[in-house]
């Protein structure tokens, strides 16, 4: 598997593979892979000719007082874990490399940035935004792969993609679980055993708010409360919202198809995210 750190490598890469007519798969990480990452990886290799997969804990979708610094990096471990999964080449750039010190030009989804986690993480969405549109002009990809636990992220790619018109087909994936439940999630690292426990409120809020929808229950706000019921049982959980939204991010009252229920939760330090689809 080819590792290259360069925008120039990259592009002379992608020009050698598209003249041998080779389709082009993308999964955008910002490493310390998980299964998660593993399975957007393995749908990459088996619907295009050669995937190749980003690694870059990207600075511009951090607050100063998020965990940039923290977030855990092992590069070796991706690389292993990446050459298992069947990917042909990793892009692992420098920030010197993806952003000009005198950049002027970024992009700033609207609407859909705005609830759930956009709330509490204002400049998030446009970080993500801007360094994915950086990644999908520098590989130029045919499919890029997201997972479905980052709904938001992906409702607000989906519609970069439309707006901008990027010519590239967005792949959502299920959301990966621990065998007890867990969405898996590079930031479970953090948990301590304690918080380890504590964290399945989420997913067993989750699994409360599902039965509900299946055995009938329309209102949003009867499911809503049930599943804050359930984590505020919790006494390590802390609410950053659990809310049920339309496909434009925007609350709804009704449960329908396509309604997503999502929150994000404190574990001690740690903030969680979960979700379901209707
Ligand atoms: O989901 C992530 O890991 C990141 O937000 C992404 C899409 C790689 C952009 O940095």
């Amino acid at each position: 598997m080819k590792i290259l750190t360069t925008v120039k490598e990259v592009r002379e890469y992608v020009k050698n593979q598209r003249m041998q007519g080779k389709t082009i798969g993308l999964v955008p990480t910002m490493g310390y892979l998980h299964e998660g990452h593993a399975s957007l990886v393995k749908k990459s290799v088996a619907e295009c000719d050669v995937t190749i997969v980003s690694i870059f804990v990207n600075p511009t979708q951090f607050a100063p007082n998020e965990d940039f610094e923290a977030y855990p990096r092992d590069l070796e471990h991706d690389v292993a874990l990446l050459t298992e999964c069947g990917a042909d080449c990793v892009f692992h750039p420098e920030a010197s490399e993806m952003y000009f010190a005198d950049a002027t030009t970024t992009i700033v989804p609207d609407v859909l940035s705005k609830n759930l986690c956009g709330k509490t993480r204002p400049i998030h969405f446009g970080g993500v935004c801007t360094v994915v549109g950086k990644l999908f002009n520098i590989v130029t990809p045919d499919k890029a792969f997201f997972g479905q636990k980052d709904a938001q992220q992906l409702a607000i790619i989906k519609r970069m993609v439309r707006d901008l018109n990027f010519g590239v087909e967005i792949i959502g994936c299920p959301i990966i679980r621990e065998e007890d439940g867990l969405a898996k999630s590079s930031r479970n690292t953090y948990l301590n055993a304690e918080e380890r426990k504590a964290a399945l409120c989420l997913s067993e809020a989750v699994k409360i708010g599902m039965e509900m929808v299946e055995k009938g229950e329309k209102s949003t706000k009867v499911i809503l409360s049930a599943m804050i019921e359930h984590i505020k049982k919790e006494p390590l959980a802390k609410i950053d919202y659990v809310q049920a939204v339309d496909g434009s991010m925007q609350d709804v009252e009704e449960a329908e198809k396509d309604t997503l229920f999502a929150m994000a939760v404190y574990i001690g330090k740690t903030r969680l995210i979960d979700n379901f689809m209707v």
